[in-house]
């Protein structure tokens, strides 16, 4: 599936614009604050029904106005689709053909991206949560039975520790039982969620060695998952911590707790990488990303890099692009256009953005 246009209303700085995309490789270039990111974030939103970098809907509406609105143009072989992500004040809705879902989980996986920006570096070597979410959020596109655990898996921990805060100055019996209850399918979840991250980060592992070794020869890079209870004693470790549980008025143990850890030859790189090293890991996993949503669903994402090829030098970005199966649809974008190797650009559709919301098919 290719996405071979995108109409943009309201949505950051774009009051109102359409653009076209190539088959293979798109360059979108022009100078600072043009919209480089808006465009590539807007394409995500397609895919994941949220931004790559905000939590909060409501940065991505244009100053002034009170929605935004994308659709995107797809087509696969003969079949053509047009999908459309509105968000207002009031809620988020989105369309795929003039059906609308009832949920986003229902459409999510529909049109899969992957994400890479130099904000990425913060997520992937800071606080452990931002990891976790990163790589849910890849694992959801995966499956839609990850994507409903994890979502129930969340919610009931919220109550549980609504619960845990209760108790913690009155200790309600029939609260207690409530907890029980809740327990029992919290331990349900919560080993589908280690289970599946674990079967998927497997998969993700043997991508990666080989991807990686393209990039840095002499380097092992592997992400390990430190699980804060082994898998199959979900239930006994709740137990454990129950007492302790309720002081805190949070739950101490399970897949929320959990932590991914980057390794090059066993040390940590959030630790010892260089930033170069930690730019290239990532790099090797989104690729890597990229080949797993392959093997599991028969077809590529979308592969959107927000100016990371101006700081690769030319041999390595020929050697990305390389790694890359012709069929992904890449969507570059940069400043100059003289930091991206010749070869490249004149294979890539090009888009020029530029200052004061102009905007052209260079080719
Ligand atoms: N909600 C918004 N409403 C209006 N303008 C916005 C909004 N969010 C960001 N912008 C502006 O959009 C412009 C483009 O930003 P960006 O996409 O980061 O550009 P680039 O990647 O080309 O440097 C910036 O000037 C920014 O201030
Ligand atoms: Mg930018």
């Amino acid at each position: 599936m290719k996405l071979f246009g995108i109409e943009l209303i309201n949505f950051r700085c774009f009051a109102e614009k359409n653009f076209n995309f190539g088959d293979n490789l798109n360059i979108i270039f022009g100078p600072n604050a043009v919209g480089k990111t808006s465009l590539l974030e807007a394409v995500h939103v397609l895919g994941l029904t949220k931004s790559n970098r905000t939590n909060n809907d409501q940065d991505m509406i244009q100053n002034g106005k009170d929605y935004f609105l994308v659709k995107g143009f797809f087509n696969k072989g003969e079949i053509s689709d047009t999908v459309l992500v509105c968000y207002s004040g009031k809620g988020k809705q989105v369309k795929r053909n003039n059906e609308i879902f009832r949920s986003l989980g229902e459409y999510i996986g529909f049109f899969n991206a992957v994400s890479f920006a130099p904000s990425d570096l913060i997520t992937f070597f800071g606080a452990s949560s931002k990891r976790r979410r990163e790589f849910d959020m890849a694992f959801c596109q995966l499956s839609k039975q990850f994507l409903y655990w994890s979502t129930i898996y969340n919610r009931l921990l919220k109550e549980r520790n609504v619960l845990l805060k209760t108790l913690s100055f009155d200790d309600n019996v029939k609260t207690k039982k409530l907890l029980e209850v809740i327990d029992q399918r919290l331990i349900e979840a919560g080993e589908r969620v280690i289970q599946d991250r674990q079967r998927y980060l497997k998969q993700l592992n043997l991508i990666l060695k080989r991807i990686h070794k393209q990039i840095a020869e002499q380097e092992e890079l592997k992400i390990n998952y430190h699980a804060s209870c082994s898998l199959g004693n979900y239930d006994k470790s709740l137990k454990a911590n129950f007492e302790n549980d309720i002081k805190r008025g949070s739950t101490s143990v399970g897949p929320h707790r959990d932590n991914f850890v980057l390794t090059i030859n066993d040390k940590d790189l959030c630790v010892y990488g260089s930033q170069g090293q930690q730019r290239n890991a990532v790099l090797s996993i989104k690729l890597a990303l990229v080949e797993l949503i392959y093997q599991t669903k028969g077809e590529y994402p979308i592969l959107l890099l927000d100016d990371v090829f101006s700081e690769l030098d030319k041999i390595r970005q020929n050697q990305l692009i390389k790694t890359l199966n012709k069929y992904v649809q890449t969507i570059i974008t940069t400043a100059t256009l003289s930091d991206i190797d010749k070869g490249l650009v004149n294979q890539a559709k090009l888009i020029e953005l530029k200052e004061g919301g102009g905007y052209r098919d260079a080719k």
